[in-house]
């Protein structure tokens, strides 16, 4: 029996021009919107928040306009207008004051992340708090792990992340997301928190994480720069896919919940991949330079600001992310009230 595909097989009469007129249904907002394939809804995203010592501290970030760091007390206030525009979760990163060779910081109970996590589910039992879990923001060295000389040593540095995500989930934490890219992070994060009473809490493993240049500006807000060298000999090569969903296909075996793709944009083929080889949510990570990169050709006048982010946005979820971390989420919760 022949199928009935007419419009996209073009073999039957009626199946092409005159017949057929894509514009039909583009003719008015009304219609569009009836057609609409994929709809940006405040909920897909997560906000990032840098929570920093003191109080009353607002300090902006050069780089990536409308953003801060933000003390405790400031977080709370901000998270305040979050969840008035609908947005349902946020991202915590956390600059220490003091930082040393194993990032002690990352996983004291009373460290920056740990507090802040601790006064928001006091105050916000409903939002969901999402822990980055890394050391390289504790490190004086900057990278995610220890050093065995100039290596970042693998193996060593799973003890120290998973204690970092296990003090996470002791603050209240509903889900932990290791961003750290040793091998077998989610399999030993998993096992700890589970013997410790934490197999209800969620991993969202950075599965497919790439040493990017697009993180610029997010090592200046979160002061994680690495000392000396880079990340390659742990975050993946941008030129790769197969490899992206091998460490998916790891992750999910190790346990993770939800697997990210990070950054975004020149990684939407990988984002579709992804999508159509797991059974999982995927998340992606809308990152620093993806969003500075939009500020400022929209400070100087280049785009409008507003089209060119919801339409980043737009195809992030088209491409298959089912939840986008993005630092547009305010405002783009606000343009599509
Ligand atoms: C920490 C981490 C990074 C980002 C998220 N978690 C930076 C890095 O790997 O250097 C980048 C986020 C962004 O650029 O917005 N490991």
């Amino acid at each position: 029996m022949e199928t009935l595909d007419y419009g996209t097989r073009g073999s039957t009469a009626g199946a092409s021009f005159p017949a057929v007129r894509m514009r039909r249904l583009r003719s008015s907002e009304a219609l569009r919107a009836m057609v609409r394939e994929t709809v940006l809804r405040p909920e897909d995203f997560i906000y990032p928040l840098f929570v920093c010592e003191g109080e009353g501290v607002r300090r902006p970030v050069g780089s990536m306009p409308g953003v801060s760091q933000l003390s405790v007390d400031q977080t709370l206030a901000e998270v305040e207008e979050v969840l008035a525009l609908g947005i349902r979760g946020v991202l915590l990163f956390g600059i220490p004051d003091a930082k040393d060779e194993i990032g002690t910081g990352a996983y004291a109970g009373d460290g920056i992340v740990q507090r802040a996590v601790r006064e928001l589910k006091a105050h916000y039992p409903d939002l969901l708090v999402i822990t980055d879990v890394c050391l390289c923001e504790y490190t004086s060295h900057g990278h995610c792990g220890v050093l065995h000389g100039s290596d970042v040593a693998n193996d060593e540095s799973l003890e120290l992340v998973s204690r970092a995500a296990l003090s996470h989930a002791e603050a209240g934490a509903d889900i932990v997301a290791p961003s750290n890219m040793m091998d077998g992070t989610v399999r030993s994060i998993r096992t700890l928190l589970d013997e410790r009473g934490f197999s209800s809490t969620p991993i969202m493993a950075y599965a497919a994480k790439y040493a990017s240049g697009f993180y610029g500006p997010f090592r200046e807000a979160a002061e994680s720069a690495p000392a000396f060298g880079d990340r390659r000999s742990y975050q993946m090569d941008p030129a790769n896919v197969r490899e992206a969903l091998r460490e998916v296909a790891l992750d999910v075996e190790e346990g993770a919940d939800i697997v990210m793709v990070k950054p975004a944009l020149a990684y939407l083929d990988v984002i579709a991949r992804v999508r159509d080889a797991v059974r999982l949510p995927v998340a992606a990570y809308n990152v620093s330079g993806e969003y500075a990169m939009i500020k400022a050709a929209a400070q100087n006048g280049w785009l409008d600001e507003r089209r060119a982010a919801l339409e980043t946005l737009t195809g992030i979820k088209r491409a298959g992310a089912d939840i986008i971390i993005t630092y547009h989420a305010k405002d783009a919760a606000r343009w599509l009230s």
